[in-house]
């Protein structure tokens, strides 16, 4: 049995086995209809999410399985103090595999020591996010033809924002890979992900404040949300908020097949008026989301 936890669990090998399965799944949908007929796919939300539980229920549908679950923990017995572990072990009687967020970082690596069946993890506190990481890397290869050779701008919150962390540690497995850091002072890069990753493979990188100082250079801006959540104190939070805002006058300095992408939800950082913009790919990467979850559950279920 496998599970996900972490994007470095997957070697490059099985993310390209995924991506070209989410390729097929996109080109010939009937032919996966009922592959997971029978199967339950139980999602445990212990945090808000759109996106990610709504994509993973309908890839298991889309896939001729059922759901069952729950969106938020003030609804599951975690009220009432089951730990992550109990509430796995049980799960793992009534479902075939789980995809499971939680706001504390390693909830799902306790969680696959007590489970039976396999776990994705669907974020863990300001850490990892692996499936986001599949989409963005999905839409990367449909978007530019390739994952290689790229100049990629992370712009915002880079300190918390559990994609970017993910994302980046995918990216530096690849060659011709140029980051641009771009964060207020106190948003900037773990430096735990900039030694395990970015030195650790010898990517060059640049740090900056300005997203227009950078902008004409990149193949792909990557925008991202203040962590709200994340934060010790409000005030800061409302300092940092719209450190950047994306709008048509940056665009218009950017290459001209340069591509917009966001994890999505959205505040600030995009102004709508981009939305048009053909070099916008926030709504698609969110539409891949579900392809690639469809590829990943048939991985994980070992479904020919
Ligand atoms: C992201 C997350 O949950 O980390 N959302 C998502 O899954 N698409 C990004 C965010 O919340 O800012």
């Amino acid at each position: 049995m496998q599970n996900l936890i972490d994007i470095m669990d997957l070697s490059i090998g099985e993310i390209d086995e995924l991506i070209a399965k989410a390729k097929d799944i996109i080109a010939h949908p009937d032919v996966y209809r009922d592959k997971c007929r029978y199967k339950k796919l139980a999602t445990l939300f212990f945090e808000p999410s759109t996106r990610t539980r709504l994509s993973f229920e309908a890839a298991m549908m889309e896939l001729g399985g059922n759901v069952l679950g729950f969106s938020d923990a003030g609804s599951s017995s975690a009220t009432k103090g089951e730990s992550v572990s109990d509430t796995v072990a049980v799960v793992s009687g009534y479902a075939d595999i789980i995809a499971m967020r939680h706001p504390k970082e390693g909830a799902p690596v306790v969680a696959a020591m007590k489970s039976d069946i396999p776990i994705i993890n669907a974020g863990d506190g300001g850490h990892n996010h692996p499936t986001q990481t599949l989409t963005d890397l999905l839409t990367i290869k449909m978007e530019k033809g390739r994952l290689d050779n790229l100049t990629v701008g992370l712009c915002g919150d880079l300190k918390f924002g559990r994609t970017v962390h993910s994302l980046v540690a995918a990216l530096s497995r690849y060659t011709g890979i140029k980051f641009v850091l771009i964060s207020p002072q106190e948003l900037k890069l773990p430096s735990y992900v900039k030694e395990s990753y970015i030195k650790k493979n010898g990517i060059e990188y640049e740090q900056t404040t300005s997203l227009e100082d950078v902008i004409d250079q990149l193949d792909i801006v990557y925008m991202t949300r203040v962590q709200r959540e994340r934060f010790f104190n409000e005030e800061d939070y409302l300092r940092l908020k719209d450190s950047y805002i994306l709008d048509a006058g940056k665009m218009s300095k950017a290459k001209d097949d340069m591509i917009v992408m966001h994890p999505l939800p959205r505040v600030n950082e995009i102004a709508v008026e981009v939305d048009s913009d053909p070099r916008a790919c926030y709504f698609k990467q969110a539409k891949y989301g579900k392809y690639i979850r469809m590829a990943l559950i048939l991985k994980l279920l070992e479904v020919e």
